[in-house]
């Protein structure tokens, strides 16, 4: 069989029954996350994706690597090539962070590897950082991220063939954009947010619409509902 040129790419999101999803003003019943979680391991894949934003509590969690950080020693500019600090690693957690906002102290999210995409534009010292802590790095474009070619990156360097795309409305609407969102996984909370403004699923403009065909319907535990789509093609 042909070897795909790109991982498979399922958004898995939570979304409010009018299709926002920030959740913390949200009366969820306890346990609607660890459905959110289990659901997420029974997709099967092999790394997970969010924002820059999505990303910032994940990184404020992390314990600090034992690896001191050092200042660079060379002034020479370190190249704009991709990093693998982790050959070993067969899972990974993975942010878009095109300026290098993200304060990384260790390479790993529990027991996920982490890959950082940034752009070209980044600080040598920043470079610096991820490789003292631990962190892998792909160049998804020179000043701006190129989604199809991150996505190629992954499958060729770190051999990712499962992509859960988790948010939040952002990154989810480059992807869209892309046209690179092979399936939707939806836990549809019992709740109506009622905000304006506020991130949503897909958020992008302009935007292109994309039609999906329905997989499945299925009422999950806290009343949530668990639809999937797959892409039509
Ligand atoms: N309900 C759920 O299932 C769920 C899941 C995940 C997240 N969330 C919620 O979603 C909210 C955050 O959503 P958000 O839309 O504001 O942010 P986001 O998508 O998490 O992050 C957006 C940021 O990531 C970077 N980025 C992502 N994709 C990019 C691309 N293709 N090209 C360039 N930069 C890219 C940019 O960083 P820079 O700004 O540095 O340029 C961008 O501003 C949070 O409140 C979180 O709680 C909800």
């Amino acid at each position: 069989m042909k070897r795909a040129s790109r991982p498979w790419v399922v958004c898995h999101m939570v979304p409010s029954l009018d299709g926002r999803i920030v959740p913390t003003k949200w009366p969820v019943r306890e346990g609607a996350y660890a459905e959110y979680e289990r659901t997420a391991k029974a997709l099967k894949g092999d790394a997970w994706i969010i924002g820059r934003i999505s990303m910032e509590p994940y990184v404020k969690g992390q314990e600090a690597s034992k690896t001191k950080v050092a200042a660079p020693t060379s002034r020479a500019p370190i190249p704009r090539t991709d990093h693998v600090a982790d050959p070993k690693a067969r899972r990974f957690a993975i942010a878009i962070d095109p300026s290098g906002k993200l304060a990384w102290r260790a390479g790993r999210i529990d027991d996920d590897h982490v890959i950082t995409v940034i752009t070209e534009r980044v600080s040598d010292r920043y470079l610096a950082t991820l490789r003292a802590v631990g962190v892998s790095y792909v160049f998804g474009g020179e000043d701006t991220i190129d989604v199809k070619r991150v996505l190629r990156t992954l499958r060729a360097r770190f051999d990712i063939e499962r992509l859960l795309l988790e948010g939040g409305g952002k990154i989810n609407g480059s992807f869209l954009e892309a046209d690179v969102v092979d399936e939707l996984s939806l836990l549809v909370a019992p709740i109506v947010d009622g905000s304006t403004g506020t991130p949503a699923l897909f958020d992008r403009a302009p935007a292109k619409a994309r039609a999906f065909e329905l997989v499945s319907v299925k009422k999950r535990a806290h009343d949530l509902v668990w639809l999937r789509y797959r892409r039509a093609r």
